[in-house]
């Protein structure tokens, strides 16, 4: 299987032609020609970038498909740019044991549009009692390398020092959700202001940094490596960093809508805007910025929680946690931090593919754009601009809180190992 890849712009550079064989970069120059069998892909001078890793999506299989399922979620990967997805395990049954978890693998494989990756519950049901089965799930055929109980904090210590000791053992990844269920009960949004005037229970950021400055002491003494997921709060910023001063094997993540959107927009408590932890202040989303921009927090990820309608189109507080991200997560990253120059886009793919392959433990995600190394990429034409449409998304659930904005950059293709998964917002099938 041959590909020409012509005119593409890696990392916005120089444009060159890319010529693919067997999913591998085998030459890269001006003006290659296209052996006889080759499928020509004509980039038309847009950015080329290694495809997208995201270290957290929910595509709700099995047991939650009214609202996604493995082959509609990879859909959206595909369309979004992304060739590598770490699914949550918050499904029903929970992925807590290696027959879930393969199960999930497989129909990654069978779909073939994006890597499929299963994150392993860390306990037992997400009940946060008694640890599950994390080596079993490690050496099983889908090779877990990513254990969260997100949706839920592992809030008991005992339980996360022995997980984080197991992780060390096992060299593995501990992907916390950063919240004390002992603060937020009942919490419905951001602790402050905008929540005591609409009259909604606040959900503090303490409850985050709090756990998240345990959790750092934590995998200090483990020698383990902590994932913080979806840091929120500004003074989880200042825990990260002092913590990564030490030496201490911790990561961090930061969603775009977390990176965009602020508690401003609960006004008409729509539920498209709940979601868990809660939007907060311009002033956290300008911190969550500044940390991406400087490496203290180190990738995007989604937290793509796609909701049927009769979990969101309800009063507040009946309303499930969650919004879409995987099609709208370029171009929000785009606005938030290219276009005030706070990444090039090196940057670009340092915190939406290399770091975030580096993070889950991927040889052949967020590699560099250069011969030898595999044709798996996103291209972007970066003066695009479009308007977000639920409806037209292609996951099952239509709740992305990006209704009707109008948003710059556009993936154009998607390629994985040398074939072309999406391309004009068509998926490729
Ligand atoms: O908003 C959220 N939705 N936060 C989570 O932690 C879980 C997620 C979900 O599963 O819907
Ligand atoms: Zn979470």
């Amino acid at each position: 299987m041959t590909l020409l890849i012509k005119n593409a712009k890696p990392y916005g550079e120089q444009a060159v032609d890319l010529l693919v064989r067997d999913g591998v970069v085998v030459e890269i120059g001006a003006d290659l020609t296209a052996p006889e069998d080759a499928e020509t892909l004509d980039a038309g001078g847009h950015v080329l970038l290694p495809g997208l890793v995201d270290l957290h999506v929910h595509l709700r299989e099995p047991g939650g498909e009214e609202s996604e399922t493995i082959e509609t979620g990879s859909h959206a990967a595909a369309l979004g740019g992304f060739t590598a997805v770490f699914a949550m395990p918050n499904t029903d049954p929970v992925a807590d044991t290696a027959v879930v978890v393969e199960h999930v693998r497989r129909r990654g494989e069978e779909v073939g549009l994006v890597d499929v990756h299963p994150v392993g519950a860390v306990t037992t049901g997400l009940k946060g009692e008694k640890l599950a089965e994390l080596g079993t799930m490690a050496q099983s055929a889908a090779q877990v390398r990513l254990f969260s109980d997100d949706g839920r904090c592992v809030n008991d210590p005992l339980i996360m020092r022995r997980a984080l000791e197991y992780a060390s053992a096992l060299d593995v990844v501990i992907a916390q959700h950063a919240e004390d269920h002992r603060l937020t009960g009942g919490a419905q949004a951001h602790e402050g202001a905008v929540a005591s005037r609409l009259g909604l229970q606040g959900w503090p950021a303490t409850a985050e940094e709090t756990v998240v400055a345990r959790d750092c002491a934590l995998a200090r003494e483990a020698g383990a490596a902590l994932h913080v997921c979806h840091v929120s709060s500004r003074h989880t910023i200042a825990v990260l960093r002092a913590a990564k001063a030490q030496g201490v094997r911790v990561s961090a993540e930061v969603t775009p809508h977390h990176l965009l959107l602020t508690d401003g927009r609960l006004t008409g408590y729509d539920p498209v805007n709940k979601v868990n932890p809660p939007l907060r202040t311009g002033t956290d989303t300008q911190a969550m910025r500044e940390a991406l921009a400087e490496g203290v927090i180190d990738v995007v990820a989604t937290d793509h929680a796609p909701h049927a309608s009769q979990y969101k189109d309800t009063e507040w507080a009946a309303a499930k946690p969650g919004m879409l991200g995987l099609q709208t997560a370029l171009s929000v990253v785009v606005h938030t931090m290219v276009e005030p120059g706070l990444l090039d886009w090196h940057g670009v793919a340092r915190v939406m593919s290399e770091r975030p392959a580096e993070i889950g433990n991927l040889p052949d995600q967020g590699r560099p754009i250069a011969v030898g190394e595999p044709a798996t990429f996103c291209l972007v034409d970066p003066d695009a601009q479009w308007t977000v449409r639920g409806a037209a998304l292609a996951s099952r659930a239509a709740n992305t809180p990006y209704e009707g904005m109008r948003l710059p950059g556009a993936v154009v293709a998607t390629v994985l190992r040398g074939r072309i998964t999406a391309r004009d917002g068509k998926v490729v099938a």
